[in-house]
């Protein structure tokens, strides 16, 4: 089973208790939204390879690291998974985007996928989904189902809360696949939102109701 990280860091809980307060603003709401996604990165992207190279100080030849090998893809759930593009991008200026969206079939509430558009060379690229809540789980599922049957071979999910039940749903469906979350909340209610969460962050992060 692939592994829960939850990125506990003072500055991590810190943006996540003020994404908490009803009387964020969408500027500060979606300025933290980047930010917490900016840290999580930097934990999800621990693993990747280096390599060792020379090169010329201004005083003497070094020898140094650099990333070597793998390339990286972040795929956002529209729409949340926008609002954590930016961050995510701040540290992985290279990456490609891909792009998924799904919604929910108002009888079956399964997700049903409406678009989806990735980079031609995703079978060769670390794919890492983004979407702020893991809330059911059924969109995280349909969306790492959908990269793998495009072809990608190493998937993560980065979100910034999840629920028990949605890492639990992740981890049965795809136990090789790692979560990269902020803090699990305590549960889901009645309509399936987190609780205590921070409502529904599409539209705090775009500033619709
Ligand atoms: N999506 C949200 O935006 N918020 C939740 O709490 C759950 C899903």
């Amino acid at each position: 089973m692939a592994e829960l990280h939850i990125i506990d860091h003072p500055l991590v809980q810190h943006k996540i208790s003020l994404l908490r307060d009803k009387n964020t603003g969408t500027k500060e709401f979606r300025e933290l939204v980047s930010e917490i996604a900016m840290f999580i990165c930097y934990e999800a992207t621990r693993d990747l390879p280096l390599k060792e190279i020379e090169l010329e100080t201004p005083l003497a030849v070094a020898k140094t690291k650099i990333i070597s090998g793998r390339k990286l893809a972040f795929i956002p759930i529209l729409r949340a998974g926008l609002g954590m593009i930016e961050g995510v991008t701040t540290l992985v200026p290279a990456a490609k985007i891909g792009h998924i969206g799904l919604f929910r079939d108002p009888v079956t509430k399964e997700p049903v996928k409406y678009y989806a558009k990735m980079p031609d060379d995703i079978s060769e690229r670390d794919a890492i989904i983004v979407d702020p809540m893991l809330a059911t789980g059924n969109s995280a599922v349909a969306a790492i189902t959908e990269l793998k049957e495009l072809g990608a071979k190493h998937i993560k999910f980065m979100c910034i809360i999840c629920s028990p039940e949605g890492v639990e749903a992740v981890q049965k469906a795809h136990p090789d696949v790692e979560i990269y979350a902020g803090v699990m909340d305590e549960k889901l209610n009645e309509d399936k939102y987190i609780v205590p969460g921070v409502g529904d962050a599409g539209d705090r992060i775009f500033g619709t109701k």
